[in-house]
């Protein structure tokens, strides 16, 4: 095998976010060995990554990161130098359906990964690393002022961020209690391609080409801050490399939007696309039954990661959201693939049954 200068487990590399920081990983990074961890379940895909499944530097392991055994085998296996944990259950509505899957993964997989790291590590911590991604709902929901920093106390609201909140506590506590060198990092909602269309913008796009109605929740009048998910991919190799141990960092769009002009921009953008008649595709805009405990509206202030470390997003929204339409369009294929089956089941629970 070739010799690495380290080598760094990876979870949830098959997912949305995973698979854009496995890839930025894998290329800039010749001299690392990135493993991928992933159990593959409803949001995990590795069609994600087909452009590196080859590169040398790239290996891919089936696995579930509750499960003790496995965990400890792989890191028997490739001797970890670090951990980038972002594998979860990370759907807001599937959280509200079936709440204990989410404690299993995102609270008990977050602790079974410390517990064996540490195990692993123990006795010499030099060089090690167990970088935790968070997000930013773990504050809870603002007004219509101020934001979230990284001392905003912890409010979550919905069983997807009180899991979330959980486990960075358990995160923190590996870091207090036993000197384990940990980083933590909370982002607001990302977009961009391989979005599981089950969240916002690409459900929404996908609805939209098939004139399917647009379920916007409540009064559409709920606030996110939206960054491009190669912005994110880029704050966390940032983070891993120049963030400081025992440290939190926000990561941020300085983008907010309210859900309903994200969905009339969605639709203008789809018009031009697809030669409809201005205002042809907001027609399909239908308010539902909102979601129960619906934050009202999440705004990060990532002045830190700005002043400490340099990062700052790339891209504005409108470019952004354009980039991220054209991937829908040309990736019909994966789209497909990912709406088929299971989704069709939870979409009707969802969106129609209900
Ligand atoms: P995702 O749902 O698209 O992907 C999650 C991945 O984790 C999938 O590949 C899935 O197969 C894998 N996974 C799930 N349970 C697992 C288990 N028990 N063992 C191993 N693998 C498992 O999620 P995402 O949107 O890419 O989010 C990734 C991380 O970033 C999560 O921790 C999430 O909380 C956090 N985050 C997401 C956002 C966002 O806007 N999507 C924003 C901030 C933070
Ligand atoms: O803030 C970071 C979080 O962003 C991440 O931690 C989560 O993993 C990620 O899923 C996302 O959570 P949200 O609940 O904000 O994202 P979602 O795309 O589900 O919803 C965005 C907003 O749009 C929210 O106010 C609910 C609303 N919405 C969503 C869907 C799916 C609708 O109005 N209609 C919909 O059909």
């Amino acid at each position: 095998m070739a010799n690495y200068s380290k080598t760094i487990m990876i979870t949830g590399g098959a997912g949305f976010i995973g698979s854009h920081v496995v890839r930025l990983f894998v290329n800039q990074y010749p001299q690392y060995h990135i493993v991928n961890l992933d159990a593959l379940t409803y949001a995990g895909n590795l069609a994600n990554l087909d452009d590196v499944k080859n590169a040398p530097n790239y290996s891919f392991e089936k696995g579930d990161i509750t499960d003790e055994a496995r965990i400890k085998a792989l890191f028997e296996q490739y001797k970890f130098d670090a951990v980038i944990h972002l594998a979860a259950e990370s759907h807001v509505d599937r959280s509200i359906m079936d709440p204990l899957a989410f404690v299993r993964t995102n609270v008990m997989g977050t602790a079974n990964l410390l517990h064996i790291s540490r195990s692993f590590w123990k006795d010499n911590l030099e060089g090690k690393l167990f970088y935790h991604v968070s997000t930013d709902e773990v504050y809870g929901s603002l007004g219509a002022e101020g934001f979230f920093t990284e001392e905003t106390p912890y409010d979550p609201r919905s069983p997807y961020s009180a899991s979330k909140a959980s486990s960075d506590h358990f995160v923190m506590a590996w870091y207090h209690t036993y000197d384990m060198p940990v980083i933590l990092s909370n982002c607001s909602n990302n977009y961009g391609s391989n979005h599981f269309p089950e969240k916002l913008i690409p459900l929404m796009i996908n609805n939209i080409l098939h004139n399917k109605p647009l379920p916007v929740y409540g009064k559409g009048e709920n606030v996110r801050d939206w960054l491009f998910v190669e912005d994110h991919a880029r704050a966390i190799d940032t983070i891993f490399h120049k963030g400081k141990v025992g440290g939190k960092y926000n990561i941020g769009g300085f983008n907010e939007w309210k859900n309903i002009d994200i969905v009339h921009l969605l639709c203008n953008v789809m018009d031009k696309k697809l030669g409809r008649a201005p205002g042809e595709s907001a027609k399909l805009i239908t308010y539902v039954k909102d979601r129960p405990g619906h934050d009202l509206r999440y705004a990060i202030d990532a002045t830190k990661l700005n002043k400490e470390l340099g990062w700052k997003p790339s891209l504005q929204f409108e470019e952004g959201l354009e980039k991220t339409v054209d991937w829908y369009l040309a990736h019909q294929d994966w789209v497909k693939a990912v709406t088929s089956g299971d989704y069709q089941k939870y979409y009707n629970e969802q969106y129609i049954q209900r």
